[in-house]
């Protein structure tokens, strides 16, 4: 399962290979989902200040019997705080929420605030990232990021701060395989991690994946999932139902080449 496979960061620090990812599961539904996550092989959580979960998923992974370095825990600068002292603020109010000591990985969550998307924040990103190459090199965090940050965005980054960024978190399914973005980030040996593996589950009754995932005998998730690893993107699907937790963990086979390039080519096949 998932916790035996890892990613490897350019720092040297691994990351399993699937992630359980916490969005829209209100803090209620954190500690339970969390723990469901655990109990089934997970090993590497992803939650975010701005999800408001932090308390519930550091509890739940508090009260489970596994060491904290055998968890891999990525938390998130809220998309809004930019700036260096800000940015330490924003730090410690995660980990107390979370309750521990550091963090694995953590990310700015956007390079913009969600409710001005596309506006240059290229100055307070720089910033926010020079504090968290300090939380870094102070041995709070073991590995830093980006989420949501084009070519554009990352470049600020490397030339302006010394460390470059060791993942990149972007929404990444079939249907929306980012060609370019990929290319970029594996140019610099970044990590790219895929949120909304699932498109938020409006993919999953395309007659077409349904056809294909019968063909591999796996469900519509598992494909889609799956086709995130063949893109060596790593995935962050997310559930709060126990069979559907297990099932997206469970990816024991591989697409063929052909069968990848054809997913490639689907156009934004979503419905609400
Ligand atoms: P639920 O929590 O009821 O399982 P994404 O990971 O792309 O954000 O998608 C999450 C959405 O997909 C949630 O609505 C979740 O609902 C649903 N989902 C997660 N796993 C599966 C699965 N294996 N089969 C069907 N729906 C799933």
């Amino acid at each position: 399962m998932a916790n035996d496979k890892f990613f490897t960061f350019h720092n040297g620090v691994k990351i399993p290979d699937i992630g359980f990812g916490t969005w829209q599961i209100p803090n209620e539904e954190a500690y339970a989902a969390v723990t469901t996550a655990l109990e089934n092989g997970y090993t590497h959580i992803d939650t975010a200040l701005a999800y408001q979960n932090e308390e519930n998923v550091g509890k739940a992974i508090k009260d489970f019997t596994i060491s904290r370095e055998k968890i891999f825990i990525t938390s998130k600068l809220p998309a809004q705080i930019k700036g260096y002292d800000v940015t330490l603020e924003a730090f410690e109010e995660t980990i107390s929420n979370l309750g521990v000591d550091y963090l694995d990985l953590y990310l700015i969550h956007a390079p913009w605030p969600w409710d001005e998307i596309g506006k240059d924040c290229t100055e307070g990103n720089i910033e926010s990232w020079k504090a968290m190459e300090k939380l870094y090199r102070d041995g709070k965090i073991r590995a830093i990021g980006v989420s949501n940050f084009s070519e554009k965005d990352i470049q600020a980054l490397l030339d302006n701060c010394g460390i470059v960024p060791m993942a990149n978190q972007i929404p990444f399914y079939i249907g929306r395989d980012q060609a370019s973005l990929l290319e970029f980030c594996k140019k610099h040996n970044i990590v790219v991690e895929a949120y909304s593996p699932l498109a938020t589950g409006q993919i999953l009754n395309n007659p077409d994946i349904k056809e294909l995932a019968a063909k591999y005998e796996v469900t519509p998730a598992q494909l889609c999932i799956r086709y995130c690893l063949e893109h060596g993107t790593l995935p962050l699907p997310k559930s709060t139902n126990e069979e559907r937790i297990i099932e997206n963990s469970q990816l024991e086979f591989t697409i063929s080449p052909e069968d990848v390039q054809t997913l490639d080519a689907f156009e934004d096949i979503r419905v609400k």
